[in-house]
C-alpha cells in the first residue's frame, strides 16, 4: 500500500498543492475536534469528581467513570496533551519525587489554645479592648486533626500545594495534592480571584485508616498510631500512586489574597464552596459568646459521628477588616483561638511491658496496665508502638502514667507522672533479643520497628506463615486453622508448609479431638489445594509486601515462579504497581536457599507454580479495580465461569455486598435479603448479557 507521500508524488503539482491544503485543513479540523473532545471529557470528569467527593452525590457508575477516564487518557496521549490539572493526573505516578522547599507567601502560623470557657472569655475581652466595639460576629469551625496545607490557585487552576513545614518554608507536594479527589484542580464558575491562596487540612477518614490497619494486622506488620500521623506521612510519600490509593480528603478553612470577593470570612468560604472546595457544613456564624458556647457543646458530642478526626473548635472574628486591625503576635493571629476538646485521660500504673512478635517478625511493645475505665471501656493494655515512643516518654517500670484514648482508637500513654517515681524504679529498655526464639533483633535504617530476622526458625513467624498459607484467600485448606496448626506444631507433625503435604491419616487420627471425618477433611482439603491457581500460591508463600494484588500483578506479568525468581529489583519496579519496597523484598526472599528448597518441595507435591493456559488466554484490564458480586442462576454461563471471566478481565469477584461493590451480575432467583441490600446500598444490577456486552465495548 502507498503511504500518503508516495500517493502525492503521483499527482500533478497544482492538484497536489490543493490536496495538501485540503489534507492540512482536514487534519487541523480533526485535531480541533479531538482537542474539544479532550476539553469536554476533562470538564465532565471533573464535574463527576466534584459531585462524588465534595457533594457526596454520585451520578454515574464507577465503571462508566473509568471508561471515560480511559478514553481521556488515550486521547491526551495521542495528542501529546500534558495538562497537570487534568482528571487523568489524579491517579498519581510511580516515579519517585523529591520535594522542593518553597517559601510561604504568608507565614503559616499556628493558633493559641483555650481549654475552658474562661479562656475564651479572656480572648473575647482582649479583642473588644483592641477594636473598641462589641458589634461584630464570630465564626465557629471544626478543628480538623490532620496535616495543614496551603494551596495556590492562578487563573482558576491549582498551581501549587505546600505543607506547613516550619511555617516559613514548606515542602512542595503538588503532585500528591493532585491525587486528592476533593481538591479542585480547576475551579467552577468565574468569579474567583485571579491569584489567591487557600489553606486547609488534609485528613485521612477513619474508614481508610481502619482498613489500612486491618491490612497491616493481617500482614503481621506494626499498626499505625492515628489518622493524623498517617495523613501527614502519606502526604510526604514519594510515590504519588500510593498517595492516590490512600483516599485522603481535604477541608479548607482560610482564604488569603489581595482581592477576595467579600469582607466576611464565612461569606468568602461560601464563595469558595461554589468554586468547588470542600468547606465543612458545620461552619457557623455566631453573634455572641453564648452562641459560641452552644456550638462547642453541640460538637463536643456530635464530632463522634464525623467521618474524620477533629480535636477542637476554632473561633475566628468574621470580618477580614477587623482581623487586619487585630493583627498577629509572633506565633498566632489575635483574631482566632482554638478550643481543644478534652481527651478523656486517666492515671494508672504501668505493670510491665510485653513484646509481641508478628508473622513478619515485627516486634511490638505493649504496656500492661492496672485496669482503668476510659470513655466507657476497661483498658488493660496500651500499644507502645516502637522503641522511639518508649524513649520519648522516658518510661520506667511501675510508673504512674496518663492513659488516653488517642484519636478515639487505640489507648495510648500520653505522659508520665515523674513525681510518683520511686528512686528504685528501673527504666524500660527495649529488648535486644527475640522473646520467642532468642535471636538478636535488628532495626533497619529508617524503620521504627525492631524485627526478629529468624523468619524460618522463630515459632510465631513460622506458625503465622503456616496460618497465612492455609487461609481462605491463599490455599484455602478446609479443616486447618490456627488451633490445628498449634497442635501440629507442638506435636512435631508440621514445622513448615511443605510438611502439611506429608501428613498421613494415621498421624492425624492420633491427635487429640481429631475424629476420622475431620482427618479425611484435612487430607481432601490438601489434595484440592493442589489446583489452587498460582497467584494464590504465591500470595500464600507470605513474602513481605506481596499481598493479594501484588501477587496477581506478578503472575499476570511474569507467568512462572522461575521468571519471578530471576527478576532484579530494577526489572521488578518497571512493573506497574510494584514499588522499590516490594521489589527489594521479593528479590531478598528468592535469594535464600531455604526458600528455593521450599518451592522445590511444593512443586514436587504438585502445587501450581505457573499461570494456567486458560488464564493466559484473553486476559484484559477491562474490569480493573471493580468489585463484582454474582447472584442467582444464569443461562449462558455457570457462576464459576462468570467468576473466571471477571478475574481474567482484571476484576474481583466478591462474596458479599458492601458499599465497595461496583456491580451485581443478577441472574434468576436472587434471595430477598440480597436484593434488599443491593437496593439499599444503590449497587447497580446488570444482567448476564449486559455484563458480557460490557466486555465487548
Ligand atoms: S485557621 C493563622 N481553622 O490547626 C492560623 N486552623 O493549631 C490559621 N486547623 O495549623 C489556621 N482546623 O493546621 C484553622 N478550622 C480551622 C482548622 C485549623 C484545623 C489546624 C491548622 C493549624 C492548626 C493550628
Amino acid at each position: 500500500m502507498l503511504n500518503l507521500f508516495q500517493h502525492l508524488s503521483e499527482i500533478p503539482k497544482r492538484v497536489r498543492n490543493d490536496v495538501i491544503k485540503l489534507d492540512d485543513y482536514q487534519m487541523k479540523q480533526e485535531e480541533k475536534e479531538a482537542l474539544n473532545k479532550i476539553k469536554e471529557l476533562q470538564q465532565e470528569l471533573a464535574e463527576h469528581n466534584y459531585k462524588y467527593y465534595v457533594l457526596a452525590a454520585q451520578e454515574i457508575s464507577d465503571f462508566d467513570f473509568d471508561m471515560k477516564l480511559k478514553e481521556l487518557e488515550k486521547l491526551e496521549k495521542e495528542h501529546g496533551i500534558n495538562d497537570p490539572n487534568s482528571p487523568t493526573q489524579r491517579v498519581g505516578s510511580d516515579l519517585s519525587s523529591d520535594f522542593v522547599q518553597v517559601e510561604h507567601k504568608y507565614s503559616m502560623l499556628s493558633l493559641s489554645n483555650a481549654y475552658n470557657e474562661e479562656e475564651i472569655q479572656d480572648f473575647d475581652t482582649r479583642i473588644k479592648k483592641i477594636i473598641e466595639t462589641d458589634d461584630f460576629d464570630y465564626v465557629c469551625e471544626l478543628k480538623f486533626d490532620g496535616s495543614s496545607i496551603s494551596l495556590t490557585y492562578e487563573n482558576g487552576e491549582l498551581v501549587r500545594g505546600v505543607t506547613r513545614g516550619d511555617g516559613v518554608k514548606g515542602d512542595d507536594v503538588t503532585t500528591n495534592v493532585r491525587t486528592i479527589k476533593s481538591i479542585p484542580l480547576k475551579l467552577r464558575g468565574n468569579d474567583y480571584p485571579n491569584n489567591f491562596e487557600i489553606r486547609g487540612e488534609i485528613v485521612m477518614p477513619f474508614v481508610v485508616f481502619n482498613n489500612l490497619n486491618a491490612e497491616l494486622e493481617k500482614a503481621g506488620e506494626p499498626l499505625l498510631a492515628n489518622p493524623r500521623n498517617t495523613s501527614a506521612g502519606t502526604l510526604k510519600m514519594k510515590n504519588s500512586a500510593v498517595v492516590a490509593s490512600r483516599n485522603l480528603d481535604a477541608y479548607l478553612y482560610y482564604i488569603l489574597g489581595s482581592s477576595l470577593p467579600e469582607d466576611g470570612h464565612v461569606q468568602n468560604l461560601n464563595k469558595a464552596r461554589e468554586w468547588g472546595f470542600k468547606i465543612s457544613d458545620a461552619t457557623q456564624l455566631c453573634k455572641n459568646l453564648d452562641e459560641v458556647f452552644a456550638f462547642i457543646k453541640k460538637w463536643d458530642t456530635e464530632r463522634h459521628n464525623l467521618p474524620v478526626a477533629t480535636d477542637g473548635i476554632v473561633i475566628k472574628v468574621n470580618s477580614k477588616n477587623l482581623q487586619d486591625n487585630l493583627g498577629f503576635t509572633a506565633k498566632s493571629p489575635r483574631w482566632a483561638i482554638a478550643y481543644k476538646f478534652k481527651a478523656e485521660s486517666v492515671s494508672t500504673l504501668l505493670k510491665s511491658v510485653s513484646y509481641q512478635v508478628g508473622r513478619t517478625g515485627a516486634v511490638t511493645p505493649v504496656a500492661n496496665l492496672e485496669p482503668v475505665q476510659i470513655a466507657g471501656t476497661v483498658v488493660k493494655r496500651a500499644s507502645l508502638h516502637n522503641a522511639d515512643i518508649i524513649q520519648n516518654l522516658d518510661l520506667y517500670l511501675e510508673d504512674t502514667v496518663k492513659v488516653e484514648k488517642g484519636g478515639e482508637i487505640i489507648p495510648k500513654i500520653t505522659a508520665v507522672d515523674v513525681s510518683k517515681r520511686h528512686p528504685m524504679f528501673q527504666p524500660i529498655t527495649f529488648i535486644e533479643n527475640c522473646p520467642e526464639c532468642g535471636t538478636e533483633l535488628i532495626r533497619k535504617e529508617g524503620e521504627a520497628a525492631h524485627y526478629c530476622p529468624n523468619e524460618d526458625g522463630c515459632p510465631p513467624q513460622i506458625k503465622g506463615k503456616m496460618e497465612h498459607f492455609v487461609s481462605r484467600k491463599a490455599m484455602d485448606i478446609d479443616g486447618i486453622g490456627q488451633e490445628t496448626i498449634e497442635l501440629f506444631f507442638n506435636e512435631g507433625l508440621a514445622k513448615d508448609t511443605t510438611d502439611f503435604y506429608q501428613l498421613t491419616k494415621e498421624q492425624l487420627e492420633k491427635l487429640e479431638r481429631m475424629a476420622e471425618k475431620s482427618a479425611q477433611r484435612i487430607l481432601d482439603g490438601l489434595e484440592a489445594s493442589k489446583k489452587v491457581p498460582f497467584e494464590r500460591v504465591l500470595f500464600g508463600l507470605g513474602i513481605r509486601f506481596v499481598g493479594e494484588t501484588v501477587a496477581k500483578t506478578l503472575v499476570k506479568k511474569l507467568h512462572t515462579i522461575e521468571n519471578i525468581q530471576q527478576q532484579t529489583v530494577e526489572q521488578l519496579i518497571e512493573i506497574d504497581e510494584i514499588g522499590g519496597r516490594i521489589a527489594e523484598s521479593v528479590v531478598e526472599w528468592f535469594s535464600k536457599d531455604e526458600h528455593l528448597e521450599l518451592i522445590k518441595n511444593l512443586q514436587e507435591q504438585g502445587l501450581q507454580f505457573a499461570i494456567s493456559d486458560d488464564q493466559l488466554e484473553g486476559q484484559t484490564d477491562k474490569l480493573a479495580s471493580l468489585n463484582i458480586i454474582i447472584s442467582g442462576t444464569f443461562e449462558k454461563h455457570s457462576r464459576d465461569e462468570l467468576k473466571k471471566i471477571i478475574e481474567k478481565n482484571g476484576g474481583k469477584n466478591v462474596g458479599s455486598i458492601s458499599k465497595k461493590t461496583n456491580y451485581m451480575i443478577a441472574g434468576k432467583n436472587i434471595g430477598p435479603s440480597k436484593l434488599e441490600k443491593v437496593t439499599k446500598l444503590g449497587v447497580p444490577m446488570i444482567s448476564e448479557d449486559e455484563f458480557l456486552r460490557m466486555l465487548e465495548e
